[in-house]
């Protein structure tokens, strides 16, 4: 939060008003299947975006990354994409969702710090837009209707503003992937932006996409998560993600399902004839992970870490196979990983075509663990690797 806040006053000359914070998030299991409609278990992990702001008198709005040597500066009546400042892109698409909602908005300065690795599958996207969001809700309060109005908000008596209950929280996660899917133009489901709101601490967030209910269930202590970084940059706005979605779509309908949570594996196996290859084997894929989820949550529940990590390798290989969103880096990673004893499962995390790795592994054997791995990565494919071992933490605030 720091940085945000020294970059703020080094920028702008004066002291912030108000601060965000917005976490990443690690997909456990149930992989591309929120956006049909199926099941996905998330953590949200101790890498932030974080912001600073203060209001401004007009209606300007000038922003500052830490990352960027460019400021992005616009009026708020003249929003317009700009492909030379992608990641100002996403705070003006968030602004636009709050204007179309029928939120009157002003001007502010801001400042954006992110401990997230860019490119490695971690949200640093939705939770960019999930801190702007907040950040905004703070500067000038607003509250979001479940229907998705947003209308302004007096502020306690204590100038503070009221904590987000559950159900509007979820209007904020909906609104961030309306930024993203409108201004950006990334078809994504909610996955990214739910699990960076409704995190806890060392727990699991098990994500309902159809009726849009979350769970959590405790993560066992002696497991930690590392995080390993191919180092190949995925970018979900090329088009193999767009792709990949349409092709399920196309299979649900097909198969005459509202989505392809409504197909089971024995009636996609009967349909099969009447799919392409290719939308075939993105179903099966999807219609797979859906049922590992179903069966690692009891695994979880139950305390079989074992099997729970089996899962992981299975969704991996069905990533490989399947789904086409494995590239052979992170095959090479999960083949490491599941030469280490201490490892229980291994597997692409996020979309895929590129980013990292989600590791369980013996808490004790961790740090071991990443020496290992990072020496196999050199010299299979003369890349140094990062990695991290991430920390479980709560959702944005
Ligand atoms: C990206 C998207 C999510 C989800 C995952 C794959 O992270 O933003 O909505 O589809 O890929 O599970």
């Amino acid at each position: 939060m720091l940085e945000a806040a020294t970059s703020f006053q080094r920028h702008f000359g004066a002291v912030p008003t108000q601060m965000a914070r917005a976490p990443g998030r690690v997909e456990l299991l149930g992989n591309h299947t929120d956006y049909n409609q199926g099941l996905v278990m998330a953590l949200a992990v101790d890498k932030y975006v974080f912001m600073a702001g203060a209001p401004r008198s007009d209606d300007k709005v000038e922003l500052v990354s830490t990352a960027f040597p460019r400021p992005a500066r616009f009026r708020l009546d003249a929003i317009k994409k700009d492909e030379t400042a992608p990641w100002a892109n996403y705070l003006k698409g968030l602004l636009l969702q709050l204007r179309e909602r029928g939120l009157a908005l002003r001007g502010f300065n801001a400042t954006i710090h992110s401990t997230i690795p860019l490119g490695a599958g971690l949200s640093s996207s939705a939770a960019l837009l999930v801190a702007t969001a907040l950040l905004v809700r703070k500067l000038f309060p607003y509250s979001l209707a479940p229907d998705g109005h947003a209308s302004a908000m007096p502020r306690l008596e204590t100038g503070e503003i009221p904590a987000l209950g559950a159900a509007e929280r979820m209007a904020f996660a909906k609104m961030c992937q309306a930024a993203e899917n409108r201004f950006v133009g990334v078809n994504c489901g909610l996955l990214d932006h739910i699990s960076s709101l409704f995190g806890q601490a060392n727990q699991v967030i098990l994500i309902d996409c159809q009726n849009l209910g979350v769970e959590w269930t405790p993560l066992a202590a002696d497991l930690a998560v590392v995080v390993c970084h191919s180092g190949v940059r995925h970018a979900l706005v090329g088009g193999e993600y767009n792709d990949r979605r349409a092709n399920c779509e196309a299979a649900a309908a097909t198969l005459d399902a509202p989505a392809l949570r409504a197909v089971a594996l024995d009636a996609l196996a009967a349909g099969r004839a009447k799919l392409t290859p290719h939308q075939h084997k993105c179903a099966l894929h999807v219609v797979g992970e859906i049922d590992r989820v179903q069966r690692g949550a009891t695994m979880l529940r139950g305390g079989d870490l074992a099997g729970f990590g089996r899962l992981l390798f299975e969704s991996h290989a069905s990533s490989r196979e399947n789904f086409h969103n494995s590239c052979p880096e992170l095959d090479i990673l999960v083949d490491l990983a599941r030469q280490q004893p201490a490892c229980l499962g291994a597997r692409l995390t996020g979309g895929g075509f590129g980013g990292a790795t989600l590791n369980l592994v013996r808490r004790g054997a961790a740090e071991d663990f990443r020496t290992r791995i990072a020496e196999g990565y050199q010299q299979a494919t003369g890349r140094a690797l990062e990695s991290w071992i991430c920390q479980v933490v709560n959702g944005a605030a």
